[in-house]
């Protein structure tokens, strides 16, 4: 049996009817290597990977300073336990991660394995800090619609996309879910809240939906005025995408919890970090029974670390921030030429590296007709209803950003036309 012929017998894929996956009609890429934002399929056919491999990769694939920092680790140790134990890689990590922000917030790191544990964590302990500090009636959250937080049942209760998650609403937590700031402001029972979770910036699955800006300063603000926590969820706008290493030094805002995973290690590795105030670590401390009863067999993986911290090396030695705000004006650019001259885009909307191209057709399956025609192209992304993603690997060049945006064009035409 071939590949192929055994994904098909054995795998089950996330998101995915596999009925239609199995079908023999269906002949799935069998991605087999990466090389910078290139992806080879068992063909040898390369396609610019323009999903950054599900939002996770920064540097780009086979990144030599990533491999080899793992490399060195895996020669030490692959895995040991952080229940009892501390290792150095995670001291280091940790400190690296809190020196992005003032020496008086967010100094303490909790370790986890992907964006899903990293929101469930901060949920957790944004309960239990409330219950266990004279506050047992605010065990209620706030999301806002379209958001998306994971799928572990916690962070599931956050989602506000309906299509996946109402199903599973009546066997979570309390959440209630608001369109915006104004929404918010007209809550009645805000004394029941103990947090509002948000993806800063833009919400990456409600089809790259920019918050307009200014919004999350003043979501702090009240916030804070109602003595309510904030999560940021910067699973996905975390680590350069949006321009800036995290999104809400945008705008200046410092939350109660930071939920960091995808890009973290470059997107080499599962691993996820929570980050917290001091205000809500104290509130952890004193008897046994207020301890964060919490974790996973291979939180702070030193594998995971070493990659983390190669990454973070990379950032500095490639001045990749720099590079990104100089790619993202060009791209902002070569979709404002794609807005005028392609008629079937109704919006794009963007923020740093990350897009989102609107079609404007109610041809059914279209976003997924485009991105299969895209391949030809030489280009590999995903779709989100009618929008067309665009989020690649920040060290993607300007000449890769031509042949993607022209993929995305000639996809586009091809199916419409
Ligand atoms: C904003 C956001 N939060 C959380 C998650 C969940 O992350 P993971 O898939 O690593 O569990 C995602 C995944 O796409 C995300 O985009």
């Amino acid at each position: 049996m071939d590949h192929v012929e055994i994904d098909k017998k054995h795998c089950w894929h996330p998101f995915t009817q596999q009925e239609v996956w199995c079908t023999p009609q269906h002949q799935p890429l069998m991605i087999e290597r990466g090389e910078g934002v290139w992806l080879y399929d068992a063909e040898g056919n390369k396609y610019i990977d323009g999903n950054s491999s599900i939002w996770t990769n920064i540097h780009g694939h086979n990144h030599p300073v990533i491999n080899q920092a793992i490399k060195n680790q895996l020669e030490r140790i692959s895995h040991s336990s952080y229940l009892g134990f501390g290792h150095p890689l995670a001291s280091e990590l940790a400190s690296r991660l809190v020196s992005f922000f003032p020496e008086t917030d967010l100094q303490r790191v909790f370790f986890s394995d992907d964006g899903s544990t990293a929101v469930e964590c901060a949920m957790k302990m944004a309960l239990q800090y409330r219950i266990q500090n004279g506050e047992p009636g605010r065990t209620e959250f706030i999301a806002f619609s379209g958001g998306y937080h994971g799928d572990t049942l916690g962070a599931a209760s956050l989602g506000g996309v309906e299509a996946f998650f109402a199903r599973f609403r009546k066997f979570g937590l309390t959440v209630h879910f608001v369109a915006d700031l104004d929404e918010l402001r007209d809550f009645q029972g805000l004394e029941k809240i103990a947090a509002v979770i948000i993806e800063p910036l833009v919400q990456g699955v409600n089809q790259i939906h920019v918050w307009g800006q200014g919004m999350l300063e003043e979501l702090r603000i009240f916030t804070q005025e109602n003595s309510i926590h904030l999560i940021l969820d910067e699973v996905m706008t975390g680590f350069g995408r949006t321009g800036t290493m995290f999104a809400c030094q945008q705008e200046g805002v410092i939350p109660d919890f930071l939920c960091l995973a995808k890009g973290l290690t470059g997107g080499y590795l599962p691993m996820a970090a929570t980050l917290v105030t001091e205000a809500i670590y104290n509130g952890f401390l004193g008897d046994p029974e207020r301890s964060f009863y919490y974790g996973h067999s291979y939180t702070a993986n030193p594998l995971g670390c070493a990659a983390a911290l190669a990454s973070l090396e990379v950032f500095a030695q490639e001045k990749t921030l720099t590079g990104v705000k100089e790619k993202a004006a060009y791209l902002a650019y070569k979709i404002s030429h794609l807005v005028k001259e392609n008629k079937h885009v109704k919006e794009v909307r963007r923020c740093g590296l990350v897009a989102g191209v609107e079609i404007d057709s109610d041809k059914k399956r279209v976003g997924e007709k485009i991105c299969e025609a895209a391949r030809k192209y030489q280009l590999l992304t995903r779709h989100i209803l009618n929008t067309i993603v665009i989020m690649p690997p920040l060290s993607i060049t300007r000449d890769e950003i031509d042949i993607m945006m022209a993929a995305v064009d000639q996809a586009i035409n091809d199916v419409l036309d």
